[in-house]
């Protein structure tokens, strides 16, 4: 329960609450594009001075490329310890004239928040900064011990975190860990996330004759470089969505039938997905329901491609270079570095001569699955119940977040509550990112609950 004082407190606090968030969403982090690395400071700043307004011992720390915050509260020996985790770095927002109202200009529609990073991921974490505040303004301290770490590196896999984890291992010590990082099952239906996809994301570069030729003169003599990446990117899956790769699907560990059938108890709307996407059929692997294949099955997209002459009209060339991006996402018991091998060693088995064909390995993460069985878990069921005003259901995701594993790996953390206050059509990554701003109070409350339920 939350004490109804403190409620008073956040119901009259709401419009501060937003405005706050809206100054945070017009800070441009974007941690992947280095002409934004004094964005990307700012916003750590902004951070850490939220951090310090809450008189917690805020620090700020430097990496090799984006800072790190972290922050803690007073210490209360007897009792619990909760890791609150979040990031203030944001992806880039293109295509830009996608966009109906600018991604730094946050703009309110509908009940809407809509500007880069609202939901992912800005929005979601400055929930408990929020709850927070409200708690320490009515009791003077908090029912637990909260610390927080805000890192700006999530969206570029995450390159500094594990050393600063493996620095600071015994003053990040907890007996769990926040994150709301992902979403509600849909808007209305608020979830606890138990899995995670892993990542594996590779650029392949060809490159073919030292320039552009004339295809004419040059036509016939010589590979293409496009042709010669478009069969390689073609033979890495089967028509019927399949990964053709030998060895990859080795590891893959199959949902449980439990698994199996709740996910096939949730209300799944196909079809009002279909029109969101503006999609006439959703497809994947045989044998699995769509949200079994979003989530407990592997995947590989090509994310994105280049190489020769795109603008208005024609030219006749030969390229001399194309490139694409690939990322796989893994399940478990797949390894990111395995597959890294597999892979590789499939490109180059199916290289043809008169090329040159680098693979480069950009980043990754590895797959999860938490366990439900805990006493944190049940404590976060019950706060999102009190935020919410509803029961969450549990879901796997089909993203990742790199912490998640250096966690366990570093901390020896399994008690990870994945509490998502977004939803799946907030738009992350894409144009006209929003978040509804009910669901930034509901967080707060449930926020504030979580703090109570872990404090019995
Ligand atoms: N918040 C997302 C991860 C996520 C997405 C969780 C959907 C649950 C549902 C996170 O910010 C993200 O985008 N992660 C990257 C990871 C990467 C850059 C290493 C991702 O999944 O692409
Ligand atoms: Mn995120
Ligand atoms: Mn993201």
């Amino acid at each position: 329960m939350i004490p109804p004082i403190i409620l008073d407190k956040m119901e009259s606090n709401r419009n501060r609450y937003v405005d706050e968030l809206l100054s945070f969403l017009k800070i441009p982090s974007v941690s992947t594009l280095s002409h934004h690395g004094a964005d990307v400071r700012r916003a750590a700043e902004w951070v850490f001075n939220s951090l310090k307004r809450l008189g917690l011992q805020a620090s700020l720390h430097q990496t090799e490329r984006h800072p790190i915050v972290y922050a803690e509260s007073p210490p209360l020996p007897d009792k619990p310890t909760l890791l609150v985790y979040g990031h203030y770095d944001v992806q880039p927002p293109d295509p830009l004239d996608e966009w109906v109202s600018p991604p730094f200009t946050p703009q309110i529609r509908d009940g809407y928040v809509y500007a880069r990073g609202a939901s992912d991921d800005k929005g979601q974490f400055y929930t408990y900064l929020k709850a927070m505040e409200a708690i320490m303004a009515v009791e003077g301290g908090l029912p637990i011990n909260v610390k927080v770490l805000v890192e700006g590196e999530e969206e570029i896999g995450s390159p500094n975190l594990g050393p600063f984890l493996r620095e600071n291992a015994a003053i990040l010590k907890a007996d769990a860990v926040a994150i709301s990082d992902s979403s509600q099952f849909v808007q209305g239906v608020p979830a606890i996330t138990y899995g995670l996809r892993g990542l594996s994301y590779l650029q392949i570069d060809v490159q073919g004759p030292r320039f552009d030729l004339h295809s004419g003169s040059f036509g016939g003599m010589v590979q293409n470089p496009i042709m010669v990446l478009t069969n390689l990117l073609a033979a890495l899956r089967h028509p019927d969505s399949t990964i053709a790769i030998p060895g990859f699907y080795d590891d893959t560990l199959e949902p449980a039938a439990w698994e199996r059938d709740e996910m096939a108890s949730l209300q799944f709307d196909e079809g009002r997905l279909r029109e969101y996407l503006g999609v006439s059929e959703l497809v994947g692997e045989p044998g699995y329901s769509p949200l079994e294949r979003k989530s407990a099955r592997p995947t590989l997209d090509v994310n994105g491609i280049w190489g020769g002459f795109s603008g208005e009209g024609a030219k006749t060339i030969i390229p001399a270079r194309a490139g694409a991006k690939v990322s796989m996402r893994l399940v478990p018991n797949q390894k990111a570095a395995r597959i890294n091998a597999l892979f590789r060693a499939f490109i180059e088995g199916l290289t043809p001569p008169g090329v040159e064909v680098r693979v480069t390995e950009l980043h990754g993460a590895e797959p999860v699955l938490i366990s439900r069985d805990q006493p944190s878990v049940k404590a976060a069921e019950r706060a999102i119940e009190i935020g919410f005003g509803k029961a969450p259901v549990f879901i796997r995701e089909g993203g990742s977040i790199p912490i998640v594993n250096l966690l366990a790996e570093i901390l020896g953390s399994d008690s990870i509550l994945m509490m998502g206050w977004g939803s799946p059509d907030d738009g992350a990554h894409s144009p006209n990112e929003r978040f509804f701003l009910d669901d930034f109070h509901r967080g707060i409350r449930s926020a504030a609950a979580l703090f109570y339920e872990l404090s019995k």
